[in-house]
């Protein structure tokens, strides 16, 4: 390991000064996509001044549309105190001239990774006094987006990269007042979630030789415990004397044990409500004597993505100082084959006294959630989300960029509410109660995965609801698509890790401290 973690993240600041007083090595500005040629935006248009009006030729010249995902590079050729223009496409406007924040924070992204080798950039994406949604979504959407796009993983490069293909070390946001008290606040709220979203794609991306449940539940301490949270850590023993019959079963295969974290926070003040977080850390799933084809087993590593974002979030939301009170439940398993892992036909009895017997060890997830589910409900919760790359049914249904949400109506919606702003894109879905009956047993009270592929996501969510207590506001996100990106770099997400649920579930919690009606 030569070149060290991921690159420091760039550093953010805002600033209100005239374009012509600010130097940087490059300049962000928006370009809409029109029927005839690329849309000014007011960032864009500003510069145009500053240029003498020579931008738009130039984007025409090199045949900018600004279709959204392009980007433009010019060199000023000392007309202005940039070295550099990247002009990013925004897509087209709606009917008013406006821009959604996620086309914002896509294209801040695309642009970033597009300026690797400039130290410090000016993004001048977040000027649009006619913003629908209020410049701050604009603003936390130019600054996410730049510092999410920055992101590269670097731990396991044995040289450290040419600085043409660094990141930048700055990025100055454009805003209409940079001294406001919302806009300092929310500089603070960007790097906090940037840094929680970097922390998740590190463990996501980290190789399960390396990154297995002893170790995972070690790095959740290690960050948990900076954020001033309290850890409990069961190892197998702890496991036994709990009866975590699901999180033992899955995790008997791999010599490296099972583990089970609790991160409890507690607000300075009284809490407006109790949030129990639960998410699955399956550190690599083989499908164990269910295994799975070769083909992309690699990316099985991804398979403890909902873990990581609930380790971050917890970290997250007591950094940020939230007025409630969260515990996360993080089952930690290995599932591999051997002499000694669970099979077919076995039966397993969880912490709540159900049984399964398992038909599947491939539907390993809900084996080891449903005894974190149990675990999570004993503290009466008024509120509980659970996040999982659960099922490969649920990328069949919704592709790689979208998850599923099931759960109870009220918290559905309410997650699905924050989903639009935060732009992870979310569906929600039924569970439809014939699905429930593929889940009976002849010999215990449930099979953990019936025989029948129809309807996939939707009967996993079915066998998680198994364990919740009745009457619990509940939602489960099934992120097997959107957790990891296989495909190249898009907008501010890099190949690997994404991050995804991070902001969404954040956005939940504030609207739920906030008190705020159902969504
Ligand atoms: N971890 C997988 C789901 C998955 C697949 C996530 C592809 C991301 C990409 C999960 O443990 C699994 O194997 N699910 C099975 C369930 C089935 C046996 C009921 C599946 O989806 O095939
Ligand atoms: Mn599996
Ligand atoms: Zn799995």
């Amino acid at each position: 390991m030569g070149a060290g973690s991921i690159l420091r993240m760039p550093t953010l600041r805002a600033t209100d000064k005239a374009l012509d007083s600010i130097t940087a090595d490059a300049i962000i500005v928006g370009i809409g996509r029109g029927k005839t040629r690329p849309l000014m935006t007011p960032g864009a248009q500003a510069l145009d001044e500053l240029l003498g009006g020579k931008l738009p030729d130039a984007l025409k010249v090199l045949s900018a549309t600004g279709a959204e995902g392009e980007v433009t590079r010019i060199a000023t050729l000392g007309a202005g105190p940039f070295a550099v223009v990247a002009a990013v496409g925004l897509g087209a406007p709606d009917e008013a001239g406006r821009y959604s924040a996620e086309s914002i924070r896509r294209a801040a992204g695309s642009a970033v990774r597009a300026l690797s080798g400039r130290r410090n950039v000016l993004n001048a994406l977040a000027v649009d006094p006619r913003s629908a949604d209020g410049n701050i979504d604009h603003i936390r959407a130019a600054g996410e987006g730049a510092l999410l796009g920055a992101y590269r993983y670097m731990t396991y490069k044995s040289q450290v990269p040419p600085a043409r293909d660094t990141s930048p070390a700055r990025v100055d946001l454009l805003v209409p007042d940079a001294k406001d008290a919302t806009v300092k606040a929310e500089l603070r709220r960007i790097e906090a979630v940037a840094s929680a979203v970097a922390l998740t794609r590190d463990l996501v991306n980290a190789p399960p030789n390396d990154l297995y449940p002893a170790e995972f539940a070690r790095r959740a301490e290690l960050a948990g415990k900076a954020a001033g949270l309290r850890i409990e850590i069961l190892n197998e023993k702890a496991l036994a004397k709990g009866r975590y019959g699901g999180v033992l079963a899955v995790g008997s295969g791999s010599d490296r044990k099972p583990r089970l974290v609790r991160m409890h926070y507690t607000p300075s003040g009284s809490p407006i409500c109790k949030i129990a977080l639960v998410g699955k850390g399956i550190t690599f799933d083989s499908g164990g004597i269910s295994i799975k084809p070769a083909a992309k087993m690699d990316e099985m590593k991804s398979d403890m993505a909902g873990a990581a974002a609930i380790v971050a979030t917890a970290c997250l939301v007591a950094e940020l100082g939230l007025p409630v009170e969260l515990i996360a439940t993080i089952p930690m398993a290995e599932n591999l084959p051997s002499g000694t892992a669970y099979r077919p036909a076995d039966v397993i009895t969880f912490r709540n006294g159900k049984t399964a017997e398992i038909t599947n060890t491939d539907a390993e997830g809900r084996v080891v959630l449903a005894d974190a589910i149990a675990r999570a409900c004993e503290d009466g919760p008024d509120w509980l989300i659970e996040t999982s790359t659960l099922t490969g049914a649920a990328r069949i249904a919704l592709g790689a960029r979208t998850a599923g949400v099931m759960g109870s109506d009220d918290l559905r919606g309410r997650v699905i509410a924050a989903s639009e702003r935060t732009g992870e894109a979310m569906w929600a879905m039924p569970l439809p109660p014939e699905l429930r009956k593929g889940l009976d047993s002849s010999v215990a009270d449930l099979i953990n995965a019936n025989t029948d592929r129809l309807g996939g996501m939707l009967v996993g969510g079915h066998f998680l609801s198994e364990f919740v207590t009745d009457g619990t506001e509940w939602a489960h996100i099934d992120i097997a698509g959107p957790a990891f990106n296989s495909g190249s770099a898009w907008g501010y997400n890099p190949k690997g890790g994404t991050g995804v649920p991070i902001r969404t579930l954040l956005t939940t919690i504030e609207d739920l401290a906030a008190g705020a009606p159902t969504g």
